[in-house]
């Protein structure tokens, strides 16, 4: 028997306020038109002021919780993925590790940017396979807005704020396909185009926060190939094809990325879990955001085969196979 972590319940939470194109288009140069025609997105949730990343990743993972049947006092791991910490330390997932009543468990972030939970679900599902963990939570959270230069039309439109998470917890199979849970986590990174998307900020190289600056069409074009790439070496990995695929469902950046992708791999639209429109695009919160979207409408069941997959800043991506 293999030990693997299965995905007990999803949980999101999204900021109450939603900002329209409509409403973007009154504070910068850009229209409704352009932002759907570029990128899909019709609006985003923006965090109130004093609202934290933590905030909004306590929310989701108690509906997570909630979701599994789970009580935070089962909680013996805290995973969450961010690039939008509320301070450069402690951790955010600490925050959330006080506020679930867990003191004594280890809890730290990971730092992938949009490939974050990615990362996140890999490192949590290595601790449950290695025994160190019984029950963990992998959250996704981000207040991409705060790090938004409302001067850059060609950024400022595409990000949004949320929060998703996980529950995993640790069962035993044959270490089939046919087994729920975890079947595969692959990782990457590539920090030679770590100037094609980054923040201009930081305490060691300016002692301030900074901006997001993008070169978008170079990240694109990436983008395409190695997400591409990430979903095909998963299916090689497990010797399935991309017609045993329930989901896909994918870090959401930008609609012509998710449809070239999903172009490439031959696999139907129909099949992908598409949130950017309502979302845009939450970095490390977009895929748990979708994941939960997707169980909560009844798309995704128990026993689906999904798989996710992510590409951010550094570059990284990666993508991981779960039987649900
Ligand atoms: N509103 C109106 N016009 C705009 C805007 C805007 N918000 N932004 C740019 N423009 C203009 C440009 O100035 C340019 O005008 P010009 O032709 O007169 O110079 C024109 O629109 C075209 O600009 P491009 O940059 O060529 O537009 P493109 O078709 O490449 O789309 C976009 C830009 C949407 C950023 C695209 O390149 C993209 O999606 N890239 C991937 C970005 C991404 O997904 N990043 C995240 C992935 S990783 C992560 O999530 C962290």
């Amino acid at each position: 028997m293999i030990k693997r972590s299965v995905i007990e319940g999803v949980g999101s939470y999204l900021p109450e306020r939603i900002v329209s194109n409509a409403e973007l288009a009154t504070r910068v140069d850009t229209s409704d038109e352009w932002i759907v025609e570029r990128s899909g997105i019709k609006q985003r949730h923006m965090a109130a002021d004093g609202e934290k990343t933590s905030d909004l990743a306590i929310a989701a993972v108690k509906k997570a919780l909630d979701h599994a049947g789970r009580d935070g006092k089962e909680i013996d791991l805290f995973v969450l993925a961010t690039a939008t910490p509320d301070q450069t330390f402690p951790a955010t997932a600490a925050r959330v590790q006080a506020a679930l009543g867990r003191p004594g468990v280890p809890s730290f972030d990971v730092q992938a940017v949009c490939s974050g939970f990615v990362y996140a679900l890999a490192v949590a599902d290595n601790f449950i396979k290695a025994g160190q963990a019984k029950t963990a939570v992998v959250i996704g959270a981000e207040t991409f807005s705060r790090i938004l230069d409302w001067n850059d039309r060609t950024t400022c439109v595409l990000f949004g704020d949320g929060a998703g998470a996980v529950v995993l917890g640790a069962a035993e199979g044959q270490g089939t396909a046919a087994d729920r849970g975890v079947l595969s986590t692959h990782l990457h990174s590539d920090g030679r185009h770590h100037d094609m998307l980054y923040v201009d900020g930081g305490p060691s190289a300016t002692q301030t926060t900074g901006y997001l600056r993008m070169k978008g069409k170079e990240v694109f074009r990436h983008a395409v190939v190695n997400l591409a790439e990430a979903v095909n070496e998963a299916l090689g990995a497990n010797a399935i094809t991309i017609d045993q695929i329930d989901w896909l469902v994918p870090h959401q950046a930008n609609k012509r990325i998710l449809d070239s992708t999903a172009h490439k791999l031959g696999l139907d639209p129909a099949r992908v879990i598409v949130t950017v429109d309502q979302h845009a695009n939450t970095s490390a919160a977009s895929i748990p955001l979708a994941l939960a979207v997707g169980v909560e409408d009844g798309r995704i069941k128990k026993g689906d085969l999904v798989i996710l997959e992510a590409m951010g800043g550094g570059f990284t991506w990666g993508s991981a196979l779960v039987r649900m």
